[in-house]
């Protein structure tokens, strides 16, 4: 079977990483995925930028709508960010047919009705596994491992350079603006990382799950959300001497009156598992009424692990996009030469 045909918008921290990975593992994801998938064009504006990461593997182009004209193309990868052309390019793409993949919360949280509305009259799939928590599958788990329960609270840690920033200060006693930088050079924050240290990025993914979890439309407005700007060195050391951790949690509830949807910075008693996430590590906890309390953690920012979410979803749509009804299901992607259980 031919491969599917792939294009991505934007390659900087999150593009590149989906290159690299889709091209070290292409035999363990043709496997999985039932047939290749190929990246055949990524766009940004500094064209020898791109052409350094891709060398000749994909067409480089400036205009991201060359590749949403390209009828070659099955699925468009959004990863530019922000709001406004990133709107105007996912609903495009959904218009030409194609199947969107995106990174993007920012777009989902605000303008999430309007997208998944556009996606389901053309009858083509937006998947964002790589939106909220960056490596750790919660989309997966909140819309299928847990579907058969009713969800009472999801909370964590769900921004990487917020937890980054509130680790380094209290191990290392580093400025904020000091680490904050760092976190920029590591690819954690945002275009415009007030999004991480006012607490917006955590609401966009706290108002994601709290959809998937609770079936309420995307409304980010009615967020409360509180930052880190206002934390002082000082409040970190008290509260360690107290036996607290402050950690920057994004919370939706069920609550009689309604879904509460917060996100501000919590004292976490410091024998909590969740006070014991550090770095840019995340953790989300999920409590349903069958399964109990459940509880996802991993790389919340960077390159790779957010390109293995976006591969996910580019694996999970290849899947159903098969004609072939046999494959749509996931299987073991048995290797019958290669590598064996051996007895020890
Ligand atoms: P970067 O800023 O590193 O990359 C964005 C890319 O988009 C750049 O290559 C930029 O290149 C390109 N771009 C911007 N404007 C245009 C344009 N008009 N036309 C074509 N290309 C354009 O961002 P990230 O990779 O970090 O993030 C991408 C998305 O993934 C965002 O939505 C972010 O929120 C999300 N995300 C990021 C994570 C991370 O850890 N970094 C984790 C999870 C999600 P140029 O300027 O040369 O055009
Ligand atoms: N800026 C985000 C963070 C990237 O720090 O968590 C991952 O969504």
């Amino acid at each position: 079977m031919k491969p599917i045909k792939v294009g991505l918008l934007g390659i900087g921290t999150v593009g590149s990483g989906v290159f690299e990975v889709l091209r070290r593992n292409q035999e363990e994801i043709k496997r999985r995925a039932g047939r290749g998938i190929e990246l055949v064009m990524v766009s940004r504006r500094d064209l020898a930028k791109a052409r350094e990461i891709v060398g000749d593997h994909a067409q480089v182009v400036a205009d991201p709508r060359d590749i949403i004209r390209n009828p070659e193309i099955d699925i468009v990868v959004e990863l530019i960010g922000g709001y406004t052309l990133a709107r105007e390019l996912v609903l495009e793409a959904i218009a030409a047919g194609k199947h969107v993949v995106t990174a993007n919360k920012a777009l989902l949280a605000v303008h999430g009705t309007e997208i998944f509305a556009a996606a389901r009259d053309r009858g083509v799939m937006v998947a964002f596994e790589a939106a909220v928590a960056g490596g750790i599958p919660i989309i997966k788990a909140l819309r299928e491992g847990l579907t058969a329960n009713q969800i009472q609270w999801v909370a964590g840690i769900i921004n990487g350079t917020t937890n980054f920033i509130l680790s380094e200060m209290r191990d290392k006693g580093l400025d904020f603006e000091v680490v904050l930088k760092e976190a920029q050079r590591l690819g954690y924050a945002e275009a415009d990382p007030t999004f991480d240290i006012e607490g917006v990025d955590a609401a966009h993914k706290a108002t994601l799950m709290s959809a998937l979890a609770f079936g309420i439309p995307v409304q980010f407005d009615r967020a409360h959300v509180e930052g880190i700007t206002k934390l002082q060195a000082a409040d970190i050391r008290y509260a360690e001497q107290l036996g607290y951790r402050i950690k920057l949690l994004g919370i939706a509830r069920r609550q009689a009156a309604g879904i509460e949807l917060r996100v501000h910075p919590t004292l976490v008693p410091s024998k909590r598992l969740i006070a014991n996430v550090e770095g840019a590590m995340n953790a989300v906890m999920v409590q349903g009424d069958a399964v109990g309390t459940t509880l996802y953690y991993g790389k919340g920012a960077g390159s790779e692990p957010t390109a293995s979410a976006v591969i996910a979803d580019l694996v999970d749509i290849t899947r159903l996009h098969t004609a072939d009804p046999e494959q749509r299901v996931p299987h073991l992607a048995f290797q019958p030469d290669e590598l064996h259980a051996t007895p020890i």
